[in-house]
């Protein structure tokens, strides 16, 4: 034998048992597998190297059959025999008795997280593990996050939701080194569905033959812009993950709308607009047809029968066209979501028309606040969920944990529990902690924090529970307790981190439901209350799904002040109770963070923001405990008279301002803003937009306002002690404005007790705030106005005005209700959030009114009062100047 030849059996004889030089591992995947496998597979090959095993994937498409026996040592297989009996999505790992490891899947999902858990194991264990036994399959069908394709403020020109896909607004998504980033972040989360919120997608996306003036970007960032969604439908396909894109209706692309005279929110179609969505949405469904599509049917559109018809007609027709032109033979799923629509109403038609619907209900609206769910919010979720089509819950916009970090897996198994158990849920979508400000973290760092990154534990815990939310508490415990070793270096500071998320994790949810105004984004909870915001909800247009539904049954405020005073039963949660719980929450959280500092050895720097962000939730309770016991007993006083609860109130109102000023202090340096939406849709405790500018957005800049706050309180009680001195506020007097009414199908009439309100129906005035008297008010027909018929009513005017639309107070539908920003972001574009006057007048038999005032410039107008059902019209009135400077 020649040496050269010598020496190449030796070495491959070495390359076969030698340990240093043994021949790769094999990893065998089955021909044509899907790229989803081969994915899974890679990763098993990586995990080897990263642990010294060299390794490589087989695959069988050029290698003939897949092989059995032999040296082959991890065999992958997907669907078929081996995975009969399996549910969707599960896989079972197991050794032969040759030592191959198999992994097989019921499908490519399956096989997918089958080979992540085998990768795990071999990490974990350093090297391919012995014999392994092991099956899983997950609980809930879709889990996924979403991204917000939206902004912190409003674009000049623009109405809320509308953003253009432009490398400007959205730098990351035209990165695909993020995207590779994020989407394994999210398949190491067994995450398979991932959402893109924006208002009108379409005209970023698609083009359209009927209508090329619709595109509303360039030529080289549509190019661009459709390159990146295939590329990121592609690389989420191969990671498990369905991409699916949500619109609002109708919102229209501004070239279009401009084109066709039309606004680009419109609360009703034309048969041009109708054209324009379905072409759109074929188009989509033809050029993505692996992307889904998730609707809302509002929130300008209004209307019951608009939406029905909307969905139908125009949107799932659109996809049925899109179907054809794309040659799918099956439906592809739609997913509903019931925000801003009576989806019970809607259903039905829809599902005449397609099968393949899914829908979507918030779970606790758009804040954390309970995992009891009930009342109609459940009742919603219920009607869904036994439609047999899957439903999810939506985790929407964490109004009341934003912006500090959320870790509290306890609360979050619960909520997962109740999502299956009280809601019938088969998904979760799962908002970012920072919605509108993707991807950044809103803390002020060098480089910005990336929002997967900084709130891993959010996102973690949300899909762990959705795979499995019955873990067994104390495995449960022994599974975070490594993850958090692992990051700060130490068991010891472990334990301690996970009971501070635990417990500060009560405090935020507690304080929305028991004092808050709403659980809508229209309220930043962390910025505060006002006293009187706590004292008179009414006046801010509380939310009573809050307190009815997202919350369990408990006393408000009031009620509690009430009952107290007149030494009735209390039920359920109580203000005191709640005072009580998150200072002891709060407490306990600020301790064990402590207590964990001088163990932390990895992340520090991250520990530190963690621990400023337990110490902010401690102060922030603080802050609500006392405030929330102050105005308990201003509303004490109420009953009592007596001066001694307004004292104890006036300490209570100091110390609480104490402590906000230790949570600016503390906020200071370390955030950006309390809030990712800085527009004027915030409304609580201020709003949060002024004159198209995102303003009051950050504690420091409240500080003045609760400083003035508690200024005036103490002059409210020095003034109680100086008999004759405390003189009631009045409201500013409303001085009347000239307008002309337009309108044939309505009439002007004087505001006085008699009087009738509507043109064709006989209900007379009984009472009037002294404001309203003698004001000209608009009547026309109560039948037309119920019946959504009317004409809309034309005026002019020369200065500007103020209408004063009264809305009655009642939960009945032949009622329009006033602007609700929870469920219609720009329904109080020209003012009229909150009421002017609380029940300002009074009409024989019909319910109390209250009285909403909508700003017009000079010119000729027709009046909007979105919503159906009647309403009457009180007067116009001069607009007041703008306060002065205080
Ligand atoms: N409130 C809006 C919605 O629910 C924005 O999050 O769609």
């Amino acid at each position: 034998m020649a040496p050269h030849r010598n020496i190449l059996v030796f070495l491959l004889l070495l390359a076969l048992v030698s340990p240093a030089g043994a021949a790769p591992v094999d990893v065998s995947i089955p021909a044509s597998a899907p790229s989803r496998v081969a994915y899974g597979a890679s990763k098993i090959v990586e995990t080897l190297k990263a642990v010294g095993v060299d390794a490589q994937v087989r695959d069988a498409i050029g290698g003939g059959p897949q092989k059995t026996t032999g040296d082959l040592k991890v065999r992958i297989v997907s669907g078929g025999s081996e995975a009969t009996n399996m549910s969707r999505e599960g896989f079972v790992l197991t050794t032969d008795s040759a030592g191959t490891i198999t992994v097989a899947g019921a499908d490519g999902n399956g096989t997918l997280y089958g080979c992540l858990e085998l990768a795990r194991r071999i990490k974990e264990e350093g090297k391919l593990p012995g014999r392994v036994q092991f099956s899983d399959a997950p609980v809930f069908i879709l889990r996924g996050p979403c991204i917000g394709m939206q902004k912190t403020f409003i674009l000049p020109g623009r109405k809320v939701y509308e953003y253009p896909y432009t490398p400007e607004l959205f730098p990351f998504f035209y990165y695909k080194n993020f995207w590779r980033e994020y989407l394994d972040f999210l398949v190491g989360q067994r995450m398979n569905t991932l959402y893109l919120w924006n208002g009108h997608p379409f005209a970023s996306l698609v083009r359209l033959p009927d209508y090329p003036e619709a595109v509303e970007v360039s030529d080289e960032v549509f190019q661009r812009n459709v390159e990146m969604f295939r590329y990121i439908a592609e690389e989420a396909d191969r990671r498990g993950i369905w991409v699916v894109q949500q619109f609002y209706s109708i919102i229209l692309s501004k070239p279009f709308a401009e084109k066709h005279g039309l606004q680009t929110q419109l609360a009703a179609s034309t048969p041009v607009v109708d054209d324009y969505m379905r072409k759109s949405v074929a188009e989509f469904v033809k050029q993505f047809p692996n992307v889904g599509l998730m609707p809302c049917l509002g929130e300008a559109l209004q209307g019951q029968d608009n939406q029905t018809r909307w969905l139908t007609d125009v949107i799932l027709a659109g996809v049925k066209d899109g179907m054809e032109a794309a040659g799918l033979k099956e439906e592809p799923p739609v997913i509903l979501r019931t925000h801003a629509t009576e989806a019970r109403a809607v259903m039905p038609s829809a599902l005449k028309v397609y099968r393949n619907l899914y829908t979507e209900a918030k779970f606790n609206g758009e804040s954390l606040t309970t995992y009891e769910p009930r009342g109609v919010r459940q009742e919603l979720h219920l009607a869904m969920s036994k439609l047999g089509s899957t439903h999810l819950i939506n985790v929407h916009i964490l109004a009341n944990l934003e912006p500090f970090r959320y870790g509290a897996q306890r609360f979050i198994q619960k909520s997962m529990q109740a999502a299956r158990d009280r809601l019938g849920a088969k998904g979760v979508h799962l908002y970012p902690l920072f919605y509108w400000n993707w991807p950044d973290s809103p803390d002020i760092t060098q480089t910005p924090l990336k929002q997967w990154e900084r709130d891993w534990i959010w996102f973690e815990a949300w899909a762990r529970y959705a795979w499995n939310p019955d873990i067994d508490a104390t495995t449960d415990r022994a599974y975070w307790l490594g993850r958090l070793t692992d990051f700060y270096g130490s068991r010891e500071a472990a334990a301690h981190i996970l009971d501070a998320y635990n417990d500060a994790g009560e405090c935020a949810p507690r304080i929305l439901r028991r004092f808050g105004i709403t659980e809508g984004n229209r309220q930043t909870m962390s910025l505060g209350m006002t006293l009187d915001e706590l004292v008179n909800p009414a006046k801010y247009r509380e939310f009573p799904e809050l307190w009815e539904s997202q919350s369990p049954p408990g006393e408000r405020l009031r009620e509690f002040a009430e009952r107290d005073w007149k030494k009735q039963p209390h039920e359920g949660e109580t203000p005191p109770q709640i005072i009580a719980e998150i200072l002891d929450f709060s407490a306990r959280a600020a301790a064990a963070i402590d207590a964990a500092a001088p163990a932390v050895t990895k992340n520090r720097e991250e520990f530190l923001r963690l621990r400023n962000d337990i110490h902010c939730i401690r102060a922030m309770s603080q802050n609500f405990a006392a405030k929330a016991g102050a105005a308990l007993l201003v509303l004490r006083h109420g009953f009592s008279r007596e001066a001694a609860d307004m004292e104890r109130a006036e300490a209570l109102l100091a110390e609480s301002f104490a402590h906000y000023r230790t949570l600016a202090a503390l906020t200071e340096k370390t955030y950006t803003a309390a809030n990712s939406m800085q527009t004027a849709q915030r409304r609580i405790p201020v709003p949060g937009g002024i004159s198209g500018k995102p303003a009051n957005y950050h504690w420091t800049q409240l500080l003045p306002l609760y400083e003035t706050e508690l200024t005036d309180f103490k002059r409210q009680v020095a003034a109680l002690k100086t008999p004759g001195a405390a003189g009631s506020r009045t409201h500013a007097p409303l001085t009347p404005a000239a307008f002309t009414l337009l309108s044939k199908s309505a009439e002007t009439y004087t505001l006085q007790v008699g009087n009738t309100v509507f043109s064709d129906a006989p209900f007379t005035i009984t009472a009037l705030a002294p404001e309203l008297q003698g004001l000209t008010g608009i009547r026309f027909s109560h039948e037309t106005a119920k019946a959504g018929s009317a004409e809309p009513i034309e005026f002019s005017c020369a200065a500007p005005v103020r209408v004063l639309v009264g809305y009655f107070d009642s939960r009945e539908t032949q009622w329009r209700k006033a602007p609700t920003l929870e469920t219609d972001a720009s329904a109080a574009d020209r003012g009229g959030a909150e009421p002017l006057l609380i029940h300002g007048a009074a009409v024989e038999s019909l319910p109390p009114i209250n009285v909403h005032a909508f700003e017009y410039g000079p010119g000729r107008h027709k009046l909007e009062v979105r919503g159906t059902g009647s309403f009457v019209v009180l007067g116009v009135v001069a607009v007041p100047p703008a306060p002065g400077p205080r």
